[in-house]
């Protein structure tokens, strides 16, 4: 690949060309760091450094396939600067036009929605994000707008108000007359064609932009870390302070992020962003859909990746008991082909998977549900919102003459991966789901699992959640 170390982006309307290995831009700084550390752009705020408070959040905007552009809100602490290539920066400095405030910024005037305001840019820019999305913004919208942007002291009412005042004004402002404009700046950085690539004696980062080109440096540099969306991967940067030697980012590649809507099954690409796919799959999958709704937050799940939920393989995945219980299938790539796994045999111990080094997770194929079959997932953590599991599973039960026929009882948080609960599963079948067997199913549970106290919770706790969590599974679906 052609050494390329100019990350080409627009900040501030203009084209801006940031060479990595200068200024003190390494493959790995994050964007909140490069902005923090220029004078005119400190509005945005370091709360946590970890994506948890979205004090640091700022908007990118990309060209959609509609040929407009598409405003995503995202936690700029776990943003490597590589990942702005193509794309505009927008930062709560941006919004202000003619001395004039924004109508986000007016109405949290207005609504006194601002005390301290330490967190309030954060705020500014998911709320930004919101109004760009032009829709007739529901309360639950809103709220799942700012589940990411902590507030310890102004309280989210006034907040709230502002949103929805704001939101019910339209999206025009003055991006939407600079919108062409942006799209041709932006179309004439992707003409330029140049991916990046950046070698040094501390650090290489490679950003293909096809699979083809993505499967080649792995196989010449096998040692490379994959990102995606690097959310998991950014708070070794930004906690653990570790340097990583080699990175290999998916995060370009385009035909990673497509969908598929097939007649039996729909193939999600591994790059498909949690958050599009949480908008395919609420008719579809809700049970996945479900799940999707409480993870992580907004400006989390426009990052995170399923595939990177899935290369993470780790026990608290999220994604993963429910991908389970649908059936679905891992696809894996390597220059020799593709092949395909069972979600079910993918992951063989703490974090670790059948995929081999050579090998890329391509996509994620899940049948389209059976009339036959109940599905659904769970997750308790202490809170809702941006919380970790404690514990989560994804049921599914298939019916034959009013019999189970095919049981699926998968577990996050109960072992050192996700796994199943095979006696409770082998009980049930040739079972009527009446409560009796629920109940029963749910001591099997219990019994099956002897899982870690820490400090989430104790491992009775977690016993209790996952036998309980039978019995709500019968209680919502028992009248199928
Ligand atoms: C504030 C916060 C909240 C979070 N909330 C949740 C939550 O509610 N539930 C949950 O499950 N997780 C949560 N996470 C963890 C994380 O967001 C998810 O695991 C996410 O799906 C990771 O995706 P990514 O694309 O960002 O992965 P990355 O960080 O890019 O990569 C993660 C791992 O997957 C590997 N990988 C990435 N792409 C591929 C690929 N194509 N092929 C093979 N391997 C690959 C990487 O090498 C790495 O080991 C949270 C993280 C943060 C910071
Ligand atoms: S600084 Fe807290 S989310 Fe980024
Ligand atoms: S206004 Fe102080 S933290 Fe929100």
């Amino acid at each position: 690949m052609k050494e390329n170390s100019e990350i080409v982006f627009i900040q501030d309307g203009e084209i801006k060309r940031v060479s990595i290995g200068t200024n003190g831009i390494h493959p790995t700084t994050t964007v909140l760091n490069y902005l923090r550390n220029s004078s005119d752009h400190k509005g945005t705020k370091e709360g946590c450094a970890e994506g948890d408070c979205g004090a640091c959040t700022v908007v990118i905007a990309e060209i959609a396939e509609t040929n407009k552009l598409k405003y995503t809100a995202i936690d700029s602490c776990l943003v490597f600067m590589p990942m702005l290539h193509g794309k505009q920066l927008l930062t709560v400095e941006n919004l202000k036009a003619d001395e004039k405030l924004h109508p986000v910024q007016q109405e949290m005037v207005d609504k006194n929605g601002s005390q301290c305001g330490y967190c309030t840019p954060g705020f500014v820019m998911s709320l930004f994000a919101l109004f760009k999305e032009n829709k007739q913004a529901s309360q639950d919208d809103i709220r799942d707008a700012l589940t990411g942007n902590l507030c310890r002291c102004t309280g989210y009412r006034p907040i709230i108000e502002a949103a929805s005042s704001a939101c019910a004004q339209g999206n025009t402002d003055h991006f939407s007359k600079m919108e062409y404009e942006v799209i041709q700046k932006l179309k004439l950085i992707h003409s330029e064609n140049n991916a990046l690539s950046h070698t040094s004696s501390e650090q290489s980062y490679f950003q293909p932009t096809s699979i083809q080109e993505a499967l080649k440096l792995l196989s010449e540099h096998p040692d490379a870390l994959l990102i995606q969306g690097a959310t998991d991967v950014a708070l070794r940067v930004t906690k653990k302070h570790e340097v990583l030697p080699k990175i290999l980012d998916l995060s370009a590649v385009s035909g990673l992020k497509t969908l598929q809507d097939k007649s039996n099954e729909m193939v999600f690409g591994s790059g498909m962003s949690l958050e599009a796919v949480k908008e395919n799959t609420e008719h579809t999958f809700p049970a996945l859909y479900k799940m999707l709704a409480v993870f992580g937050s907004r400006q989390i799940r426009s990052l995170a990746t399923l595939g990177g939920n899935l290369g993470s393989a780790s026990p608290i995945g999220d994604t993963l008991p429910v991908l389970m219980a649908l059936n679905a299938r891992i696809e894996l790539q390597s220059l020799s082909g593709k092949r395909e796994i069972r979600m079910n045999e993918f992951v063989i111990g703490y974090r670790k998977t059948q995929k081999q080094g050579n090998e890329i997770i391509s996509a994620v194929i899940i049948p389209k549900m059976n009339k036959d079959s109940i599905i659904s997932s769970y997750k308790v953590s202490k809170r809702k919102d941006l919380d970790i599991s404690t514990v989560s599973s994804g049921f599914s039960l298939k019916f034959k003459n009013d019999e189970i026929s095919e049981a699926i009882l998968a577990y996050g948080g109960m072992a050192e991966k996700t796994k199943r609960a095979t006696s409770a599963e082998s009980f049930l079948i040739g079972k009527k789901w009446t409560r009796e067997n629920a109940e029963k199913a749910g001591e099997f549970v219990y019994s099956e699992y002897t899982p870690l106290s820490d400090a989430r919770s104790g491992a009775e706790f977690r016993r209790l959640a996952a036998r309980n969590l039978v019995l709500k599974f019968w209680d919502e679906t028992h009248q199928h």
